[in-house]
């Protein structure tokens, strides 16, 4: 099949099964002349980094309520912004979806610029996030190339390189593929394809509109593609968790320092993660252990967290205590949820 064949194949596909999400124009409306909020395009593009479209909707709905203009967000305390992510993750996309709404605002009059290259220039909007609000907001002809596209276009060609090696190599072959009709419908229509044939484990071949030219599928590769070079396996780190109450039932926490991870979220005050942990609590008092450490688990590492619980009228060294009605662990950090969950089967000493 040729290249210009495969988009217009695509193309018709999505046309009869392009999923309905809440941030997306069906090619139905996009047809009769309905045109994508680059808002709410820009806002999905940043939750869906990293994460999935089921994750993403209700927090997605939460925050165009919330705000559901560019200068809204952009006028928004960093705190309630990071309360509203807490849960998502990859907190550093929070903090950039704030800077750019504010350059949005200071810089380019509350509207987004429209080509992929202008995009690029605000904070926390890579090429992958630039070239899929060009293309879907604006119909630029821009490459829109995700995890999804990779493996779509690895099996289209049965490429063997793995990734990360093969990756321009993909996206070369990508860019080959982009139609000018209707760029916009395509990208969406090659991520829904991920997302819901060419899927990572078994794929649902017969159901494949690009079947009839699918390299891989001729080849019987098409499950075992992309190839990956397999990743070094995570260590696990170690760190200490304390968890202070007041008698009046307030809660110490600490704001964790903007840079690293969990940055600029609010939690309970932590050793350092490491092999052996400082063990300087962050105030004085008569600490009982949990029974069960926390789990979790971060892009680079695995982390174990013992959760220590006091009671105690002493002064902080680190964090400031929070009343307990306006402590909400809901705007906390999973980590941190959890570090709250284990806190509460602590049998609680006397306090100091
Ligand atoms: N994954 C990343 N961006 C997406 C989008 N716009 N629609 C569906 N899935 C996506």
């Amino acid at each position: 099949m040729r290249d210009g064949k495969h988009a217009a194949t695509l193309l018709a596909w999505y046309d009869k099964s392009a999923r309905i999400l809440p941030w997306r124009v069906s090619p139905q409306d996009r047809a009769a002349g309905k045109r994508p909020d680059p808002y709410r395009v820009w806002l999905s593009e940043v939750m869906l980094q990293q994460t999935t479209v089921v994750s993403v909707r209700s927090y997605f709905h939460r925050f165009t309520d919330a705000w559901p203009t560019v200068t809204a967000l952009a006028a928004a305390p960093d705190a309630t912004v990071m309360a509203a992510w807490a849960g998502l993750g990859y907190y550093a996309r929070a903090r950039n979806l704030l800077a750019c709404a504010r350059a949005v605002v200071a810089n380019h009059g509350g509207r987004f610029p429209t080509t992929a290259n202008a995009l690029q220039t605000l904070p926390g909007i890579g090429p992958y996030t630039a070239a899929a609000i060009a293309a879907i907001a604006h119909d630029e002809a821009a490459t829109v190339v995700d995890g999804n596209v990779e493996r779509v276009i690895a099996r289209l060609y049965n490429v063997q390189t793995p990734l990360p090696a093969a990756k321009p190599e993909l996206t070369a072959l990508a860019a080959r593929l982009t139609p000018k009709n209707r760029p916009g419908d395509y990208a969406q229509a090659m991520m829904d394809l991920g997302a819901t044939i060419c899927t990572p484990r078994n794929p649902s071949c017969a159901d494949c509109p690009l079947a009839t030219g699918c390299q891989a599928l001729m080849a019987g590769t098409a499950a075992s593609l992309p190839r990956k070079t397999p990743k070094p396996e995570k260590p696990t780190r170690h760190g200490i968790a304390w968890v202070a109450l007041r008698p009046d039932g307030a809660v110490l926490i600490e704001t964790r320092p903007a840079r690293g991870l969990l940055g600029g979220m609010p939690g309970f005050p932590t050793s350092d993660w490491s092999d052996a942990p400082a063990d300087t609590p962050p105030i004085s008092a008569t600490w009982c252990n949990t029974p069960s450490e926390v789990r979790h688990t971060f892009t680079h590492f695995h982390l174990r967290l013992q959760v220590r619980a006091a009671m105690t009228t002493a002064q902080p060294a680190r964090g400031m205590f929070t009343p307990r009605d306006a402590f909400a662990p809901a705007a906390l950090p999973t980590l941190m949820r959890k570090v709250w969950d284990a806190a509460q089967s602590a049998e609680w000493p006397q306090r100091d």
